[in-house]
């Protein structure tokens, strides 16, 4: 992955640092991020709330975070099936299928700004920002 991800680098002559750890125990001080990107992470992260949590802890107040990720659908039937599907997904391939990120955000102390859901409910595109102390919030907006 870092291989390919330097690759990338190079052919857009980005100059970036790249580095390898352990997402639930992030190698970084509090407050050093603008902003954090997870994409398809949550769902293979054996424990999605402490990479959350920790995730909201390298932001700055007033950081982004943006996630995008397979989920546990927002329609019935399809959840049913994914019910299914899960053990044996976690078992083979440790592919969580029943992640609910927008509970772990809130937990860690986030604010969603926008919530999409796509692809019968499964696949959920959201933005949260670190709130700054002292500074009112507005609520959980935007959500489609
Ligand atoms: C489905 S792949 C997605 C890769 C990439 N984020 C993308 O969007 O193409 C899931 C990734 O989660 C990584 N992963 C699993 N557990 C992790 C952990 N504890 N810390 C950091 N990454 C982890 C795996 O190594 C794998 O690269």
């Amino acid at each position: 992955m870092l291989a390919q991800a330097h690759a990338r680098a190079e052919m857009l002559h980005r100059v970036v640092d790249l580095r390898l750890g352990d997402a639930q125990h992030l190698n970084f001080p509090d407050a050093s991020f603008d902003t954090v990107v997870a994409t398809l992470s949550l769902c293979s992260i054996p424990d999605d709330r402490a990479a959350v949590a920790e995730m909201a802890r390298v932001l700055r107040p007033g950081g982004r975070l943006v996630l995008l990720d397979h989920v546990a659908s927002s329609v019935r039937p399809v959840r049913a099936v994914q019910r299914l599907l899960d053990p044996l997904l976690v078992r083979f391939e440790g592919d969580h299928l029943l992640r609910e990120p927008e509970a772990a955000v809130r937990a860690a102390g986030l604010v969603t700004d926008e919530l999409t859901r796509f692809k019968w409910g499964i696949v959920l595109r959201l933005t949260a920002h670190k709130p700054i102390p002292d500074k009112p919030s507005s609520p959980d907006a935007a959500i489609s």
